[in-house]
């Protein structure tokens, strides 16, 4: 089975809000391949931030790029029916912020959106038993959410590989998306673990020079094989 590229997704948690759509143009220009946009409803985590609107905004600035929307929201289909009249290209959302985890993925792919199931640090893989088939996008969180700029946890390099193998059970591609603590520094880890989507938020808005940033997170995963 061909795995997927490898994506560099910046998460707009580190930009500046103030510049939102300078700071989106000034990272896809720098190498970006898909932008993350965290959703948090100070609900399902303890933070706030943006909404249907901000990605609207993007669209109509004229962002053509992937916008990847997190929703940490509680609950969830009401939110990712407007994110998707809003532009979103993927949704991911967390299965226990909704009701009826099945349903919520139908809905996302009715909807035109790519969907994807997002797994905290203590989620077990028992949720992808009977939905990974539907699913485009799996995100291993590697921080527990809603914050930006938390250390990565290492007890995600286990989980990668163990829906890594899953996904080659599956016998069809699903992207591995990690989330949370990336840096160049540990990227190569991850990816030999089996992450092939990579969020990024402090490490990339935080630096002085995005495409030096990004171009040093593409040396590293080119030194790696493929899972
Ligand atoms: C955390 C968010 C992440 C976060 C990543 O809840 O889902 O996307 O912005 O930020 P860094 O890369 O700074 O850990
Ligand atoms: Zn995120």
């Amino acid at each position: 089975m061909k795995s997927p590229a490898r994506l560099i997704a910046p998460s707009i948690l580190s930009a500046d809000f103030a510049r939102l759509g300078e700071e989106v143009e000034a990272v896809l220009a720098a190498g970006a391949d898909v932008i993350h946009f965290d959703v948090m409803d100070n609900h399902y985590v303890p933070n706030l931030t943006i909404g249907p609107l901000v990605c609207e905004a993007l669209r109509k600035r004229g962002i053509k790029a992937p916008i990847d929307v997190h929703l940490m929201v509680q609950p969830v289909d009401e939110l990712a029916r407007a994110f998707a009249g809003a532009g979103a290209s993927w949704i991911s959302f967390h299965p226990e912020a909704t009701r009826h985890v099945d349903r919520t993925i139908s809905l996302i792919r009715e909807l035109g959106c790519r969907p994807g199931l997002a797994l905290n640090p203590a989620t077990p893989l028992d949720c992808l038993d009977y939905t990974l088939p539907l699913l485009d996008l799996v995100l291993v969180m590697s921080v527990n959410p809603g914050f930006g700029g938390q250390a990565f946890i290492p007890g995600s390099l286990p989980k990668l590989r163990a829906v890594r193998e899953r996904i080659a059970a599956l016998g069809r591609p699903v992207m591995v998306q990690v989330d949370g603590g990336i840096k160049a520094d540990n990227i190569r880890r991850v990816a030999e673990a089996g992450a092939d989507v990579f969020v990024a938020g402090s490490a990339i808005f935080g630096s002085s020079d995005y495409a030096a940033t990004i171009r040093r997170m593409r040396e590293e995963l080119a030194a790696t094989a493929h899972p």
